[in-house]
Parts: C-alpha cells; sequence; structure tokens
C-alpha cells in the first residue's frame, strides 16, 4: 500500500476481508441468535471492531447508566465519510462504480468510488471555506440526486450534523424544520423533475426563509439541476458547483465521537408535531453495514437499487449510506414509477442489471393496477434475469401484492425480504433473510440475530403465540435512535413507556406471531399514525392543518384501507358556518385538501373529507375515533354506541361523495 488515508489520518482499519456477516443457513442464524444471547455485548463488540474503520478504537461497548439513552462504543473516534469512501479507496476497489444515476428523462452517469469521494472532498473544502465546522447542523432539501448524497457525505465528513427534509415538503413543514435544528446552512437545488415536470425546489426555500426565525441560516447552497430561473439572495445564495470549485480532491475526514450525531429525520408521531429523531455516527453505520450484507446477502458483483427517495431513513440507510460502506454498485433513479410509462422500474432494472430491487409495497400496487388493467406494459415484456433478490420496505404488504412480486418480478426464483423497520430503528429489524428464512407472504417472519423481539401486552407482559399484541423490542440495539432532537422526555415516554415497565423499546405496531413457527407479523400500527404509500403521517399533524384553516371549526382524521396507497386519509370536518350541501361540500373538500399540501406538503393530502354539524364524541367530549374508522370504511357501525352524546350525527357523516 502506498501512503494511504488510513496512515495519513492514524486510522485503525477494521479488518476488510469478510468476517462471518454472512448467514448461509437457518442453522447458522440460530447460532448467531444464540451468541447473541450469550454474549450481548461481545457480539455488537466483535462487528463493531471488525467492520468499522476506528481513528481511536472503543473500550467501552455499551452504557445503560443514562437509560434509555444508550451509548454504544462511546469512547471510540471515527468518521461516518471516511468509512464510507476512503475505504475503498484503499481496498482495490477505487475504479468500481459507486452510483449509476438515472435521470428522469433517462441520462445516465456514473461514478467511480475514487470520483464520488473526490467530489465529497471538493465540496467538503467548500463548506469548509464558509466557515462550516463540526457541531454546525445542515438541512438538506434536495432531488433524488448524486449531489443529494454528496452534501449528506460532505456533513458527515466534516461532523455536520444534516436533517433531510423531503423535497416535497412544504415551505412551512421545512421552516418548521429548520428552525428546530438552528440550521446554519441549507443545501437544495434550483428546481427538480419528476415525472416529466419540472418542479420549484428553491422557491420553496426561499418562503421558507423567509418566515419568522430562521435566522440561524446563513448560507443556501444550490445544486443547479435544470438551470431554471430562480430568485436569488446575494451574499446569502451560492451555487453548489462554485462552492467546490478550485477545492483539493481530498480532505481529511473529521475524526468525530461514536455518539456524535449523524442526522436527524423528522418523522410523525401520534401526536404533536413532527419528532427529530437523532441517530449516533457508529451505531448507525455499524447496522447499515451488517444489515446490506445479511439481509441482502450482498455480494461484490451486486448491483443494488432501493427506489426510496434520500428524504426517507429508507434513502439514508439503504442509499446514503448503507450501500457505500458495504461498497456496493447501487442504482439511483430521479423520477416516478409512472413515467413515461409503467415499465420505467422495469426498463431501468433489465437496462442497469439490477441483481438486488429493494422498493415499497405502494409501489407494487400501482405497477400491479397499471400493468394489470390494459396488458399493455407488463414486466414479462422486460428481461429481469439480473434480479436475484427482492426486498419490500415501509408497509405491510399484502399477500396478493406479494405473489404477483414474486411471480412477475421474481419469476418465482427471487426471494422476497418482507423487511419490517422504522425511522427510530436505524435499519431493518424483523426480516427474512434471503436463500435461508421459508418465506410466507405478508410476514416479516424472524428478527434479526442481535435482536431481541417480543410481543407483548399492556402491561408489558409476553403474550403467547398465536395472540395479537405490541411489538417491543427488549434490548437495545446499536442503531436505535439516541434521541428526540431538544425534546428527551419525549424520546422516553413515546418509545420506552412506564406502562410497561420503561424498558422495553415500543414500537408503535401491531404483531402476533404465529403459532407453530413464531414468525412475526405485522398488523399495522396502534395509535394515531397513519401510513399513507409508505409514509408516516400523525392524524393529529393533519387535524391542526385543517384547523389552521378559517373555515374549520374542529376536524378528526383516521385511515381507511386503500387498495393502492394501502391507507387513505379520511378527514371528518366540523366548518364555522353551516354545514355544506352537496356542491358546496365538493368546493370546500377541494379547498381544504389544497390548504392540506400547502401546509405540510401533497403527500398529507386527504381523499376523502365528510362535512358534519358536529363529531361523534362521549359525554365527557372526546371524539370516538373507532366509530369514525369504520365511517370511514363505510361499514355500518356495530359498535356500542350508547356513550354518545349525539348518535345522529353519525347519519351525517356516513354520506361520501
Ligand atoms: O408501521 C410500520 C411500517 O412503517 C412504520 C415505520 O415508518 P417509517 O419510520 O417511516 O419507516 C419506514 C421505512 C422503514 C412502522 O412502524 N412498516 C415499515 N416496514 C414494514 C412496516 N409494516 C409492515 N411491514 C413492513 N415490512
Amino acid at each position: 500500500m502506498d501512503s494511504t488515508p488510513h496512515q495519513e489520518q492514524g486510522i485503525q482499519p477494521g479488518s476488510d476481508t469478510d468476517v462471518a456477516i454472512s448467514i448461509p443457513s437457518m442453522e447458522a442464524y440460530y447460532a448467531f441468535c444464540k451468541e447473541a444471547e450469550e454474549d450481548y455485548e461481545g457480539f455488537w463488540e466483535r462487528y463493531a471492531r471488525q467492520l468499522l474503520h476506528w481513528t481511536q478504537p472503543f473500550t467501552k461497548v455499551l452504557n445503560e447508566s443514562d437509560a434509555p439513552f444508550y451509548k454504544w462504543f462511546e469512547d471510540g473516534k471515527l468518521n461516518a465519510s471516511y468509512n464510507c469512501l476512503d475505504r475503498h479507496l484503499l481496498n482495490g476497489n477505487a475504479d468500481k462504480i459507486a452510483i449509476r444515476f438515472e435521470s428522469d428523462r433517462g441520462e445516465v452517469t456514473h461514478c467511480s468510488y475514487r470520483e464520488l469521494h473526490a467530489q465529497v472532498c471538493r465540496f467538503a473544502n467548500g463548506l469548509k471555506s464558509l466557515g462550516l465546522k463540526k457541531g454546525d447542523r445542515a438541512v438538506i432539501y434536495m432531488p433524488m440526486s448524486v449531489e443529494g448524497v454528496v452534501a449528506m457525505q460532505a456533513c458527515a465528513r466534516l461532523g455536520i450534523m444534516h436533517s433531510v427534509v423531503f423535497a416535497g415538503f412544504s415551505a412551512k413543514s421545512l421552516h418548521e424544520r429548520l428552525v428546530d435544528v438552528e440550521a446554519k446552512v441549507v443545501i437544495t437545488a434550483d428546481e427538480q423533475m419528476r415525472g416529466g415536470r419540472i418542479l420549484p425546489v428553491k422557491a420553496i426555500v426561499d418562503e421558507a426563509l423567509g418566515l419568522a426565525d430562521s435566522q440561524t441560516v446563513e448560507n443556501v447552497i444550490v445544486y443547479r439541476r435544470t438551470g431554471g430561473d430562480i430568485a436569488w439572495t446575494p451574499g446569502r445564495d451560492r451555487w453548489m458547483d462554485e462552492v467546490s470549485i478550485g477545492q483539493p480532491d481530498s480532505c481529511p475526514a473529521e475524526p468525530v465521537s461514536a455518539e456524535h450525531p449523524l442526522f436527524v429525520l423528522y418523522t410523525s408521531g401520534s401526536t404533536g408535531k413532527p419528532k427529530g429523531v437523532q441517530h449516533s455516527t457508529a451505531g448507525y453505520l455499524l447496522w447499515a453495514l451488517m444489515t446490506m450484507r445479511w439481509t441482502f446477502d450482498l455480494k461484490p458483483d451486486d448491483v443494488f437499487w432501493c427506489t426510496a427517495d434520500i428524504g426517507w431513513v429508507t434513502g439514508h440507510t439503504y442509499i446514503a449510506y448503507g450501500p457505500l460502506i458495504a461498497g456496493a454498485t447501487q442504482v439511483m433513479y430521479e423520477g416516478v414509477p409512472s413515467y413515461p410509462n409503467s415499465g420505467r422500474f422495469w426498463d431501468i432494472i433489465q437496462s442497469h442489471k439490477v441483481s438486488i430491487f429493494y422498493t415499497a409495497p405502494t409501489a407494487i400496487r400501482s405497477l400491479i393496477k397499471s400493468s394489470e388493467a390494459d396488458g399493455q406494459i407488463h414486466p414479462r415484456q422486460y428481461d429481469l434475469s439480473s434480479l436475484r433478490l427482492l426486498g419490500s420496505v415501509g408497509e405491510p404488504i399484502n399477500p396478493e401484492a406479494w405473489r404477483w412480486y414474486h411471480k412477475h418480478v421474481g419469476k418465482e426464483r427471487c426471494p422476497i425480504v418482507d423487511t419490517f423497520w422504522q425511522t427510530e430503528t436505524g435499519g431493518h429489524m424483523i426480516t427474512p433473510l434471503p436463500v435461508t428464512t421459508p418465506l410466507v407472504p405478508g410476514s416479516c417472519m424472524l428478527p434479526l440475530p442481535g435482536i431481541m423481539a417480543a410481543v407483548v401486552d399492556e402491561a408489558g407482559h409476553e403474550v403467547p403465540n398465536g395472540q395479537a399484541g405490541l411489538l417491543v423490542i427488549t434490548r437495545p440495539w446499536p442503531s436505535l435512535a439516541r434521541t428526540i432532537w431538544r425534546d428527551p422526555e419525549r424520546f422516553r415516554t413515546s418509545y420506552f413507556p412506564q406502562a410497561l415497565g420503561g424498558k422495553l423499546y415500543l414500537a408503535g405496531d401491531g404483531c402476533v406471531r404465529d403459532k407453530e413457527t413464531g414468525y412475526f407479523t405485522i398488523t399495522g400500527r396502534v395509535d394515531d399514525v397513519l401510513n399513507v404509500s409508505g409514509h408516516r403521517m400523525g392524524s393529529t399533524e393533519i387535524e391542526s392543518a385543517l384547523v389552521a384553516n378559517s373555515l374549520v371549526a374542529e376536524a378528526a382524521v383516521v385511515g381507511r384501507p386503500d387498495a393502492v396507497t394501502g391507507e387513505a386519509i379520511c378527514a371528518f370536518v366540523v366548518l364555522k358556518g353551516p354545514r355544506p350541501g352537496a356542491e358546496d361540500a365538493a368546493r370546500i373538500a377541494a379547498e381544504l385538501s389544497s390548504w392540506v399540501g400547502r401546509e405540510i406538503g401533497p403527500i398529507a393530502k386527504p381523499k376523502d373529507i365528510r362535512f358534519g354539524d358536529n363529531l361523534p364524541k362521549t359525554r365527557s367530549g372526546k371524539i370516538m375515533r373507532r366509530l369514525l374508522r369504520s365511517l370511514a370504511e363505510g361499514k355500518e357501525i356495530t359498535q356500542d354506541t350508547s356513550a354518545l352524546e349525539n348518535p345522529a350525527i353519525l347519519e351525517q357523516l356516513k354520506s361520501t361523495k
């Protein structure tokens, strides 16, 4: 080896040789589980030492003294970007393609690990020249782009905590997030291209920054995606390419503590505003790498494609960090599955020879609908022989969608890994393993080794197999979120509730284990969180947006099953004025729906809005959501309504457009 970045930076390399990190059989799976049970800390320690590159090796594994604010490998130091990029420059993989990017219009660009490293280094140097440094916070509001990954990696390289905000969120949602993290810089794009359309991006940042309390932002860095006309604030705004130009191709990776916050990602809870879920550096990265290898059984020649957006946790762990730390070649796609037609995903798999394809049930269902509807475009018309493994994420996959995916995309030869996890868990938790676990459509099967999952009742006692209960994780694991940004108490009460004894991580999902096999099936959220097209939405968030409209006196939002989006948002609204007649109702509903789109983002728009003189309430004024759920689904009300103050209201709310 010549003078390596390892030596230059005094880094203690992990052994890049293959430590036992594939699970070739169920016997091996149970052996790993046993190992974790018998020596929990030793199990994690071994992987952390072998798989991560440390500037300062850790001596402590797990610190539980301030539970549930667990710390892992806390006296170790490392850098996430170094682990994702530099390590591959040393092990002969510098020229391996890291990202093959396909634009909305179909243009393809490639970048190798060497090129990506240089691009990240130049941009990191540029950020430094603007005075940004370790401990600062950056908000990234960007479309799917290599530059988005570069922005995340450059922040990680300097120890700047990033918070990526999905570029479909409204100015108001973006504003809330950049105020909460006190961002010093916003990294964005001029515009974005999706489905053949050009959509504004920078204009939304300008609007967000025009709202009160955004003074912490000193710079707005703009990736030139379309070159379209945008407003410009001299002194504050800079082009991304100009920030990087002339900067050196190398940039020392800032060593940070294992517990240093790598990122905050906002997600919806059942109450209040979205929560800033904060992840650590070492624990998060370790699990990103381990799950890339275990769940996807990643091999050097694989072409991995995760269709998520970098604005969600799946895009963080399985685009921006996991595939890179694992040294994979990945495909990244800018656009939507339906453009220019519903064969786009199959076309991408065919032309890039994708071997591992990871997508969401909602995308599968919409593609089933379009391909089975007219029969014109169907996966059978494409050569999908490169595929060897399929994945599903974000919501329960219904068995019919599973079977279609298995038959028409996987040609009955590719296993499907139905991966259950959450923003808070950082990576997969419960998932089949390819080739080893038997597959049951709709079941996530078994927890990965080291993940101690159980199903309990409301008092925290384990329930027998076959009985539904709450999914919990009984021991902390390295990639568990560390806290809720600026609200540690909410972290404690949301995830480690006293009702369950204060020590169990409460996922918020219902679960049942098979009577005989013990396989886990997730039955969906048990709180007021909706899952629309795999996106988490809090019903209270949408209710708050609705009541912020001057026409609305009161609103209640529930989910109802939807054949394509999994759940659809149904809102019951009481106006300040009289209940509208049919014609006005349609107009006001459309108005309120776009209002919610502007307040939160288009993904939060209710599909169904109904008006009543009141909402079904108990005598003490509590809204009976269970009744609303039945009404939303169009079901007969069979529940006991004797506690209702105003039973006549049910009739009014039944009517749908
Ligand atoms: O309800 C579960 C559902 O998505 C929730 C987590 O959403 P989010 O934090 O946005 O992360 C999505 C990507 C990991 C969970 O509480 N969920 C996720 N994956 C599955 C799932 N439900 C059933 N099966 C899954 N495979």
